[in-house]
């Protein structure tokens, strides 16, 4: 680093100092920069970069309207510019559940001041953003420019799974017909079975009630028009494809009450199926690089990004996406998963997502509890409560505290402005 103006000085988090001295700022995201001066208008010094090239469970909170989708987006503009050899290892999912992402494909014209400030310009960044097969028509009307739709397998779905998303148990009637009418396809059709089966299979069972029955039915009905299970689903390698970010926007399932269930479905359904997937191909992986070869495979290393993450992994709730992200939380860094939860309600997600979380990028919270919530962390190199921290961190937008265990530092940082559109204004029209 030495002999460089300070335009080029920059720190890298997530990484060891070892990795950092052999690999500098490669695989990196720019974040922004650091914070010098206090006050309103402060100084910026250093960029700051941080580590995508290794595995990592990352926070992003701040109260509603932080910058918290904003920083998301800048890691999804920075994974869009990794050099190839990096770009084709990684794969990057990112949930959008208010509809916002989509705007990356679209240069950032209004800001193109602020950006000249920082010698950047207005860019696009490429990402493929899916929707929900039978929701299309949704993104159509909302004049959203989707790739493609994508579908879930049906019989992916375990019957505690479809227990859980009826909000059944093993002791209703219902449940206990579910459960013996799953069982039931699977031991006929293996996993080739649609709604169609479902149903049939429920309206020929000869031992439940006929009310039992006609209410099954109708919860089929009603997760049939979800528009996202099908008989044949799409395979996971095509939604998560080496050097590709694809953006799965559930937003359409924002407006409807009793569809909340179903981003639920599609989160643990991914979150599953890529486990699966990783931990075999890490398998592969290694057999390669034991027997002298590069290491590598079909699968890329994975990252999700989850705004609204409280949604998916909440502290005292049932949800589907729950043991699936909590097992990528705990166990993802093995075979290569990372995870970048952002929400504003840190008291409301399940603490393990905070205590297990390397990286903590947090803008500006006032609320006691979810302080409270994030102190959990304070870790020995942390020399003041957050609320302090909080209260110097100048007003303006755009601002943020960063805790990296691998530097043992705190970092004030003002994240750089976006290359694409910002989509926060457009899609506040979209809610309600
Ligand atoms: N780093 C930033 N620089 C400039 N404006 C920002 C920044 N972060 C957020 N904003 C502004 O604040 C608005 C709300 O940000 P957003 O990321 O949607 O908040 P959150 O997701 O935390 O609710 C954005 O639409 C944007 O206009
Ligand atoms: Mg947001």
């Amino acid at each position: 680093m030495a002999q460089t103006s300070p335009e080029e000085e920059y720190s890298v988090l997530g990484r060891s100092e070892s990795k950092i001295e052999k690999y500098g700022s490669k695989g990196t995201a720019y974040l922004g920069k650091t914070v010098l001066s206090a006050g309103q208008k402060p100084v910026l010094g250093r960029k700051i970069m941080v580590d995508i090239a290794e595995p990592h469970v990352a926070l992003i909170c701040g109260k509603r309207g932080g910058g918290k989708s904003f920083t998301l987006s800048i890691l999804l503009e920075e994974f869009a510019r990794q050099p190839f050899e990096i770009r084709q290892r990684i794969s990057v999912i990112a949930i959008d559940t208010v509809g916002i992402f989509w705007t990356l494909k679209i240069p950032n014209s209004r800001d193109v001041k602020e950006l000249e400030k920082w010698g950047l310009k207005p860019e696009t960044t490429n990402v493929r953003v899916l929707v929900p097969s039978g929701q299309k028509k949704f993104y159509e009307d909302k004049k959203i420019p989707v790739d493609d739709a994508f579908t879930l397998k049906i019989s992916e779905l375990e019957e505690t799974e479809w227990l859980t998303l009826f909000k059944l148990s093993w002791r209703d009637e219902e449940g206990v017909l579910l459960s013996r009418i799953i069982e039931k396809v699977k031991e006929t059709m293996g996993t080739r079975y649609g709604f169609t089966e479902i149903i049939s299979a429920i309206e020929n069972d000869t031992d439940a009630g006929k009310l039992a029955k006609q209410a099954l039915v109708n919860r089929f009905r009603v997760a049939k028009s979800w528009g996202v299970f099908e008989k044949e689903g799409d395979k996971i390698e095509d939604i998560a494809k080496p050097g590709q970010i694809t953006i799965i926007d559930v937003s359409a399932y924002r407006q409807t009450v009793g569809m909340e269930g179903t981003r639920d479905i599609i989160v643990g359904l991914l979150g599953k199926k890529l486990f699966e997937q990783r931990m075999l191909f890490r398998k592969e992986e290694e057999a390669k690089l034991i027997a002298g070869q590069k290491r590598e495979s079909a699968m890329p290393l994975v990252w999700m990004l989850v705004d609204e993450a409280h949604m998916f992994m909440p502290k005292d709730e049932q949800s589907i996406a729950l043991s699936v992200l909590l097992e990528w939380v705990r166990v993802g860094r093995q075979p290569g998963l990372s995870i970048v939860l952002a929400t504003q309600r840190p008291e409301k997600l399940h603490p393990d997502a905070i205590s297990q979380c390397d990286l903590f990028i947090s803008h500006r919270m006032t609320s006691q509890p979810d302080i409270a919530a994030v102190s959990l962390l304070r870790p020995s190199y942390m020399h003041q409560d957050f609320d302090k921290y909080y209260q110097q961190m100048p007003r303006e937008k755009g601002y943020a505290l960063i805790l990296d265990d691998n530097t043992e530092k705190i970092w004030m940082v003002k994240i750089r402005p976006r290359f694409s559109w910002d989509g926060g204004v457009t899609a506040t029209a979209f809610k309600d």
